[in-house]
């Protein structure tokens, strides 16, 4: 079960505008998130939430998908994101950034697999212009976004394939719109001595 689920929770870039997500499913994903592992338990991560339309709009265009397929210019209109999670450093805590990054990841997993368990699916942007997303959402100078998470019910399939030989990891989608995402095999991502 745990395996289905970290299979279905994939790099989406369509959703279900219909389906909104509430405040109280956004705080639920933190509330898995803000438990997870943390170095020296610092807990330096604060969570940015988003769920009215004009706010999803403002932070969604601040943002930069799919740089693999930029011809698709994704989210197409009319599938955009219906929520967004943003993960802030808070300096104050600890002003080192490289020693939060890991931590981030943890908590994004963490959130999205949750998210994953509820029907939502999202997306993981690292793409986004510093400057103007710390100036849209109107921060403090001590919270610096590290990782934008889009948020919604996934209207795309998307499929894990091998890593063809030609060694192209990048991501493609067929005409009907599949999305396909190679994967190394098990056996060259692993190391021992025999
Ligand atoms: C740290 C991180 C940053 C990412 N940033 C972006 C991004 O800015 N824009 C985007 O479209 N996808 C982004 N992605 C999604 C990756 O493209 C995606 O994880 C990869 O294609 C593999 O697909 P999968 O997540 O379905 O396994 C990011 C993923 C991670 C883990």
């Amino acid at each position: 079960m745990f395996k289905d689920l970290v299979l279905k929770n994939r790099s989406f870039r369509g959703y279900n505008e219909d389906r909104k997500v509430s405040k109280e499913e956004l705080f639920e994903l933190i509330d898995a998130a803000r438990i997870t592992g943390s170095a020296a338990n610092k807990q330096p991560l604060k969570y940015y939430v988003a769920s009215e339309k004009d706010e999803v709009e403002g932070i969604l265009s601040r943002t930069k998908w799919g740089g693999a397929l930029p011809e698709l210019h994704l989210p197409k209109e009319g599938t955009h994101p219906t929520a967004f999670v943003i993960i802030l450093q808070d300096k104050k805590i600890q002003p080192n950034t490289q020693a939060v990054m890991i931590d981030v990841g943890i908590a994004a997993q963490t959130l999205l697999l949750a998210a994953t368990e509820k029907g939502l699916g999202g997306l993981m942007i690292r793409n986004f212009g510093l400057d103007p997303l710390t100036e849209y959402l109107g921060l403090s100078e001590n919270l610096m976004p590290l990782l934008v998470i889009a948020l919604g019910e996934p209207t795309e399939t998307v499929k894990i394939v091998d890593v063809p030989k030609d060694g192209n990891i990048n991501y493609y989608r067929d005409e009907k719109g599949i999305h396909y995402v190679p994967k190394r095999e098990l056996n060259e991502v692993v190391i021992s001595k025999k």
